[in-house]
């Protein structure tokens, strides 16, 4: 399938994709080769290693930071790679300094082995997608196959290799900052979307034009960070990791993941970097993996740090031993690989596993093309980040990620020919910087569509749109590691709180309608923005009940990609518009003026109070199950809103459930299938979810588990009926009881709806 295929098929419903120029600059007729074979990737590989000294060899996988801000370190990181000491950088996206760098590479090394750029690309890297879990709250695998298509076309063009994404970590607690860059907290959607990623990046295979490397990341239990502090420990029972935390990372080697990246903590007790049992014994001999292994930061020398191995030297050789190819070694400071050498003359790690080390990176090196293709082509560059079809992927991406959690009287969506004037509230809702969220370097503010500008544009000259901050955004207490490195903080709103507030009320009295943009600026979540309080920041929380107070019609817009607390306030519409990306503005627009309608779902449980994390929908039983709700003497332990919760412009039915067969043996496929109809008067779209939950067994099972899903668009009275397979993968598990996978001899009761409350049941036997 050419590039221009591709994107033509993942072409999302409404509106027409531009495909026109989508694939310039990316793929030429030479290079739409197809793979290269295996063993002649192995043997090119080999006849370089053959000529390598071990310097070399250590060289090849060492990768090095250059922010460009020092020029002291570029220096001495410019003098490593052309002394053949450094395989591979990152953060460097200026597309002429990688041009510069990639001659100095292949022009001036003894064995001219080009290097290999990596960057994170999380979410886009011009053009900027909604943020990975508004992805995934789309609930449709296409759009984040489309948007990481368009993310590695823009990659690959400025001369970059290799992203540092997925990171497909569950995440089952708030306050842990990173989980804006996964896709919630369960591992079946995680999956799926941890797969699609991966397609996205790489496209049909590695190596195809204007595509990248994909390294799901990290691996593994990231996301259980204790007390969700970012970078803490994390103990993890079998049963969780097997059953919870590693499916979405072999979907994403199963989808053909180049590399995997190594997480910086211990997982209990033993550095995840230097643990073998998950890098090799897991990731290699169970799964078979065949790309290169990459630590996180510095994480190959934090092994050190963590008091786990004892100098910096022992720490390069435990990292190499557990199963590490490429140590991403940490900016400014001492290489733990840089050792490898010495080790090896000291008999301390063998030839061979150097060997097998610098071939897994070699091979990406090869079967990416770059012997062949090193350079950029810097006019192309301009051409595919300049895409106008870009913009269009990011803009219908963010449009399905919204997900609609009230809509009292059917506020939404704003009757245009009632509404002449809307004030637009918030220190959020004119900030172009948050608008594209963390993660994000390259973007083009001025290009940015905020949600005052979305708004304004969409509603025209005859309806009057003015806006007030109400706040100013308070400042983190801890400073953020990105804030030196970011090329352009957030703004800061400079206004005397409590006049701007006067205002804002002043200006929703006098307007029909308020919109007010809520949340977290993008420096307070992410990496290294953990958080141990679910409120508004600021005074946002009073500037909300002052306009709320007015009486007048409220339209909430949180950006955020956590769930936050809102107290008592029930505005009368909420829509999460998570971190919507370049077109952030002209999405809302559309969908506040009913041009498209929600249909995103909760990716995660919404708790009500913070004290309830980490909360999930797929949990046990356990003791007196009718008192579940009373598990706090203080408040109900029901969440807020429930997984996969998201309403929309219309209303649907799920009716007609059909399981095909009442017994089937172990082993055996279940067909299900229900149908859904739209019984509003709108089209709109719904997920159908199908959830499962095993009766008894060799474990205890969850209540309900996410097994299927898919999500329709349908005119009003439309009737769709929905598939769905539940394969013997779906009914099996990994049980603490025998150690292993195992399908039980049981029942299954089965559950589909559009969220995890889903009522429409029925069920079936696995019997032999
Ligand atoms: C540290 C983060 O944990 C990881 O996700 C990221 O890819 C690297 N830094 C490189 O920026």
């Amino acid at each position: 399938m050419t590039f221009r295929s591709k994107l033509r098929s993942l072409a999302l419903a409404g509106t027409a994709l531009m495909i026109a120029g989508l694939a310039a600059g990316t793929a030429t007729a030479k290079e739409a080769g197809g793979p290269i074979a295996d063993e002649a990737v192995r043997a090119r590989a080999d006849a370089l290693i053959a000529r390598m000294t071990p310097e070399e060899k250590a060289g090849q996988n060492t990768q090095y930071f250059d922010f460009l801000n020092a020029p002291a370190e570029s220096k001495r990181v410019t003098d490593e790679m052309a002394a053949a000491r450094a395989g591979s950088l990152l953060f460097v996206t200026d597309p002429a300094e990688l041009d510069r760098l990639q001659h100095i590479a292949v022009e001036k090394t003894r064995l001219k082995i080009p290097l290999l750029f990596g960057f994170d690309v999380i979410h886009g890297l011009r053009t900027i997608m909604p943020v990975p879990i508004a992805m995934a709250a789309s609930f449709d695998p296409k759009v984040a196959e489309a948007g990481q298509t368009v993310a590695a076309a823009e990659a690959r063009a400025i001369g970059l290799h290799w992203a540092f994404s997925p990171m497909v970590d569950i995440a089952r607690d708030p306050r842990w900052g990173r989980m804006i860059e996964g896709a919630g907290e369960d591992p079946y959607l995680g999956a799926a979307m941890a797969a699609a990623q991966v397609r996205g990046f790489q496209g049909p295979y590695l190596g195809s034009p204007g595509h990248i490397i994909a390294g799901p990341k990290h691996f593994a239990g990231y996301g259980a960070a204790l007390g969700g502090r970012d970078y803490d420990e994390v103990n993890l029972s079998d049963n969780e990791l097997w059953n919870v935390y590693l499916p979405p990372f072999n979907a994403a080697i199963d989808a053909g993941a180049g590399n995997i990246m190594s997480a910086y903590m211990g997982l209990n007790g033993v550095p995840a970097t230097g643990n073998r049992w998950l890098l090799t014994d897991v990731l290699r001999k169970q799964w078979g993996f065949k790309g290169f292994v990459v630590t996180d930061a510095a994480a190959a020398h934090d092994l050190m740090t963590h008091g786990f191995a004892a100098d910096n030297q022992d720490a390069g050789v435990r990292a190499l031993s557990a199963g590490v190819d490429m140590e991403m070694a940490p900016p400014f400071g001492a290489s733990a690989f840089k050792t490898l050498p010495d080790s090896l003359a000291a008999g301390r790690i063998t030839t061979e596993q150097l060997d097998n080390a610098v071939r897994n990176v070699l091979e990406a090196k090869i079967r990416m093309g770059l012997f062949e293709r090193p350079y950029v082509d810097l006019k192309a560059a301009k051409r595919v980040l300049d895409d106008p079809a870009h913009r269009v992927v990011s803009r219908q991406a963010a449009e399905k990620s919204f997900v609609l959690l009230r809509n009292e009287g059917n506020l939404l969506p704003l009757n245009k020919a009632a509404v002449k004037s809307i004030a637009v509230i918030g220190p959020l809702a004119d900030s172009a910087r948050d608008t594209v969220g963390p993660w994000v370097f390259d973007q083009d503010n001025k290009e940015t569509v905020t949600v005052l500008a979305g708004i304004k544009a969409k509603a025209g000259t005859g309806v009057r749109v003015e806006y007030a901050a109400g706040t100013s955004m308070p400042a983190r207490v801890n400073k953020s590691i990105f804030e030196e490195v970011i090329k352009d903080p957030t703004p800061v709103i400079q206004v005397d709180d409590s006049a701007e507030l006067e205002r804002a009320v002043a200006l929703a009295k006098a307007s029909d309608v308020a919109v007010l943009v809520l949340g977290e600026a993008q420096i307070m979540i992410g990496e290294n923005a953990s958080r141990s309080s679910l409120d508004l920041p600021g005074k946002q929380q009073a500037l909300l009940e002052a306009v709320m107070a007015t009486g007048k019609p409220v339209v909430l817009l949180l950006m955020s990609a956590r769930p936050l607390d809102l107290k008592a306030a029930k505005p009368q519409a909420l829509l999460d518009i998570w971190y919507p990306g370049t077109q952030g503005g002209a999405a809302v627009a559309n969908v506040l003026f009913g041009d498209a309608a929600p249909g995103g779902k909760l990716p995660y449980t919404w708790p009500r109070n913070i004290g309830q994390v980490p909360l999930t929908y797929a949990h046990l039983t356990s003791h007196q199950p009718e008192k579940a709700e009373q598990r706090y003497w203080n408040e109900a332990n029901s969440p807020l809103y429930p997984f996969g919760y998201g309403l929309s412009y219309s209303t649907f039915a799920f009716s007609n459930l059909k399981i095909a067969k009442a017994s089937v043996v172990p082993g055996e496929a279940v067909a299900v299938s229900v149908d859904v109809r739209n019984t509003g008067a709108r089209k709109a779209d719904d997920v159908a979810q199908l959830y499962i939950h095993q009766r008894h067994g060799s474990s205890a099972r969850p209540v309900r588990q996410l097994k299927g899903f898919e999500r329709v668009t349908l005119e009003p009275g439309e009737t769709r009926t929905v598939q769905f397979t539940l394969r013997p993968d779906d009914l099996s598990y990994w049980t603490a009881a025998a150690g292993k996978v195992v399908q039980d001899e049981t029942t299954f009761d089965v559950f589909v709806g559009d969220d995890s409350t889903a009522s429409l049941t029925g069920s079936f036997d696995v019997r032999k």
